[in-house]
């Protein structure tokens, strides 16, 4: 079926009810190809000349597709800084001093823009750039799907809303997910991409020395890893020392975050509530990435997938924005307003 035909269908289903299928339609994996069809290459160059100084830039990639998607969809609504109208998602909690990547962002549009001027939206460069980086950290491959458009607005509330804490339970984790129509295995699935990257202290310290103010570290954290993360990560400390998601391959993308679960070695709590959270449904699915990587690969493909059509702006809505930071017609005020992302990229406690 032709897209036009699709489109279509899917504006029957929506009359009689059903508007799942409304936003897949639109998007399309070749819809750069007469427009701007070396875009896949730009992305790709910026990422792999990037990643070779820093390794880590290919984890904060991927998350920030995720930061952007769950709050009013794959939207490039994270990019926007503050100005007089918008509130930046930039500083929300679980973005502040956290998210990373902006810069490269940045950097990846103003070679597209040079290259395509106007074709090629914000919101479509995050998702590619978060494909380029899994496969570039030995992860899977998959074909995006683009004609994404930028929002002309931001929502730092729904931020806080809307992201996951790394202290949730498992019953918050798969609320948080449902609400953006994520199952279960979505859940599980896209927490392994916690198979690369950092993390500070911050966001895990309650767990080695007061969990749940019990004034005793969490009972599901491995007793070898609390001793070295007490020593990164001081009590009392100031919080922003850094260590890595996955103990034993950090930089690679692979099944051994799910095999640190079953060894008490994951790091968030969140991490570890997916497989000791008693009789809980997401234990015989990390079980099944353990013994099967292809699995884990084919799924988090699948859960990527649908993460990018989360609230996609297709067709006329929103705009393509020259500047991802800045929605069209204020560009002048761009020499004001810095983007706010974690400035501490070096310091990782060895374990
Ligand atoms: C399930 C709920 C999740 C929670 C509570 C969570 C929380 C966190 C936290 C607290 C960090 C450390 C940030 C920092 O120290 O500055 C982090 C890092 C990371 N998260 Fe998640 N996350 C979740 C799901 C996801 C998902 C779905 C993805 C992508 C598909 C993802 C990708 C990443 C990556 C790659 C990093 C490392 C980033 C870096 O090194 O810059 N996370 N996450």
């Amino acid at each position: 079926m032709n897209s036009l035909g699709l489109t279509t269908l899917c504006c029957v289903l929506v009359v009689v009810g059903t508007l799942e299928c409304f936003s897949y339609a639109q998007l399309d994996p070749s819809f750069y190809d007469s427009t701007c069809s070396n875009m896949h290459s730009i992305v790709r160059d910026v990422l792999s000349n990037v990643s070779q100084s820093d390794p880590r830039m290919l984890a904060s990639l991927i998350r920030l597709h995720f930061h952007d998607c769950f709050v009013q969809g794959c939207d490039a609504s994270i990019l926007l800084n503050d100005t007089d109208t918008i509130v930046s998602e930039q500083s929300a909690a679980p973005n502040d001093n956290s998210i990373r990547g902006l810069d490269v962002v940045n950097q990846i549009k103003t070679e597209v823009e040079n290259a395509c001027p106007g074709i090629v939206s914000c919101a479509d460069i995050l998702a590619l750039a978060a494909e380029i980086s899994s496969e570039l950290a030995n992860g899977p491959v998959w074909e995006v799907l683009l004609g994404r458009r930028d929002s002309l607005t931001a929502n730092q509330t729904l931020a806080n809303q809307n992201l996951p804490g790394p202290n949730f339970t498992l019953d918050q984790l798969i609320s948080t997910f449902d609400n953006q129509n994520l199952n279960i295995t979505d859940l599980v699935a896209l927490s392994g991409a916690h198979t690369i990257g950092r993390a500070q202290c911050r966001f895990f310290d309650n767990r080695l020395y007061n969990f749940s103010n019990s004034g005793n570290p969490d009972p599901t954290l491995n007793t070898t890893l609390l001793e070295s993360l007490q020593a990164i990560c001081p009590n009392g400390g100031p919080g922003t020392n850094l260590t890595n998601l996955d103990l034993t391959t950090p930089d690679t993308f692979d099944s051994n975050y799910y095999s640190n679960l079953q060894l008490q070695n994951g790091l968030l709590r969140t991490d570890q509530e997916l497989f000791s959270t008693t009789d809980a449904d997401t234990i015989p699915i990390v079980n099944s990435y353990i013994s099967n990587q292809t699995l884990f690969f084919e799924n988090f493909k699948a859960s990527m997938i649908k993460m990018g059509n989360i609230g996609v702006l297709t067709g006329s809505q929103g705009e393509i924005r020259t500047q991802c930071n800045l929605v069209n017609g204020n560009s002048a005020t761009l020499a004001t307003f810095t983007s706010k992302e974690s400035s501490q990229d070096g310091m990782v406690g060895s374990i």
